[in-house]
């Protein structure tokens, strides 16, 4: 059984229903799904607010799928116990999903706790917490109802193909592996560059800027992903280890924030200071990545939507052609492209054909797509699965969030001088 709290909202309608709809196809789906929200709906109603021919992408949803969906109108703040106890069995594993924002975790958890099932697990969404200290409310309170198995703490970032493969692509390919420290890599660059605003969420983001809405979560991920040591196994909780491990060992050397120009008259906020771009320059205090900076950069209302984390190989070459042709060789760089045009590229020097030894850099490009086909799962349709196999591995563990935030809150307490940018700006 599939419980929904917050069963009307954005979330729901794009990303879990259509998850849902493709776990069901392949097979993997055979539960009902109980949906939650204020509006007072019916089934009918519900479903049709769905869209799911837009949100599936699909004029043919297969009916068997309709007929395990029920909607419930209910206030978490005042629900009917009675109801949701005639409608959920006790017996039944069952997985909570919060779709909900923050301030509704509390009633929620008071419900669960109310419904008395035992075997369960509960999904809670980001941002999880607004700093270290009502992130520690927050999971003390979490905590004392539910033990850290029951708990699912979506970074759906963990969810994306490229993402989980960044474990494969370093600990199964010694060639990369063996070049994966400071002997050899300049610089690191992990960039979430948005081209979208702030859409339907201005109250939201106004309270959260992009060092809480992507540093603290997403950004801070990717970095551990990429700098942490092999673990002892593949098991959730040696891989969330190592993640922890890597968080803990980060020092801020510099920062800078920006907001998009426009972005006060949006919001009609004319003195707001919170940030839309942050980048960061971080250093992970062990001797395989002693200085080697991590540039981390995100920002909305930029020139393109991309996700990427770029490796420039130091230059340990005999300088043969600089120091002949007087030209700079170009660095080699290893790039992890998450999205979009998922896959992997190598940019390496070689002649240009014909008279002379003139360089250009080329490259070795891996196309996700083009070996494996365009059918890849969404993140939430992976996180799903991963939820209803009971496997943490692509979950935040509570000690790796404790340890973001102790690495934003210093951050974002330090006053830096706001500076503005175009709409349509290339990162910077
Ligand atoms: N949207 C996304 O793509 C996305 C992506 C990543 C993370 N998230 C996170 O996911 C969470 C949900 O986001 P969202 O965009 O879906 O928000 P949303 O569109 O505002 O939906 C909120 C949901 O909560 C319900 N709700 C609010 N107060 C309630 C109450 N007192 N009793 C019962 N239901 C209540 C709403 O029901 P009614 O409308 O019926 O009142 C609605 O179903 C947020 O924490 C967000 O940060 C969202």
């Amino acid at each position: 059984m599939i419980v929904i709290f917050g069963a009307s909202g954005d979330l729901t309608r794009k990303k879990l229903i259509p998850a849902l709809y493709n776990l069901f196809k392949k097979g993997t789906l055979t539960d009902s799904i109980i949906c939650l929200a204020r509006k007072k709906f019916s089934t009918e109603d519900f479903i049709e607010s769905l869209q799911l021919a837009e949100n599936i992408g699909s004029n043919e949803i297969d009916p068997e799928f309709i007929s395990y969906l029920t909607y419930y109108p209910t206030d978490f703040r005042k629900p009917d116990i009675n109801l949701l106890q005639t409608v959920l069995s006790k017996e039944e594993e069952t997985i909570f999903y919060l779709a909900v924002g923050p301030d509704l975790f509390q009633p929620i958890i008071d419900i669960i706790k109310q419904l008395g099932i035992s075997r369960k697990k509960v999904v809670f969404e980001k941002p999880f917490g607004f700093d270290l200290g009502s992130a520690t409310e927050l999971n003390d309170c979490i905590s004392k109802t539910f033990n850290e198995k029951e708990i699912y703490r979506i970074d759906h970032y963990l969810g994306k193909e490229m993402v989980q493969n960044i474990l494969v692509f370093r600990f199964a390919n010694s060639i990369f592996e063996q070049i994966w420290n400071r002997d050899f890599i300049e610089k690191v660059e992990i960039t979430i560059s948005e081209a979208a605003g702030i859409g339907r969420r201005a109250e939201y983001y106004e309270n959260a800027g992009a060092l809480r809405d992507m540093m603290q979560n997403h950004l801070l991920q990717l970095l551990a992903l990429t700098a942490m040591n092999p673990p002892i196994s593949m098991q959730a909780d040696d891989i969330r280890d190592e993640v922890v491990k890597v968080l803990r060992k980060v020092k801020t050397l510099n920062f800078k924030v920006a907001q998009y120009e426009s972005y006060r008259q949006e919001i009609e906020k004319p003195d707001s200071v919170t940030e839309t771009y942050a980048a960061l320059t971080l250093n992970i205090d062990e001797a395989k990545w002693q200085g080697v900076p991590f540039e981390l950069k995100t920002g909305k209302k930029l020139a393109q939507r991309y996700a990427e984390i770029n490796l420039i190989i130091k230059d340990v070459t005999c300088r043969l052609f600089s120091r002949e042709r007087k030209i700079k060789n170009l660095p080699n760089t290893i790039t992890l492209r998450i999205q979009p045009n998922e896959g992997i590229m190598v940019k390496f020097n070689a002649k240009i054909p014909g008279a002379g030894m003139d360089l250009q850099q080329v490259k070795m490009d891996f196309c996700h797509k083009c070996e494996f086909g365009p059918n890849t799962p969404e993140a939430y349709e992976s996180l799903l699965y991963e939820i209803m196999e009971g496997d943490q591995t692509l979950f935040t563990r509570w000690d790796s969030v404790e340890a973001s935030w102790k690495i934003i809150d210093p951050i974002r307490q330090q006053k830096k001088q706001l500076s503005f940018y175009q709409e349509g700006s290339e990162v910077f």
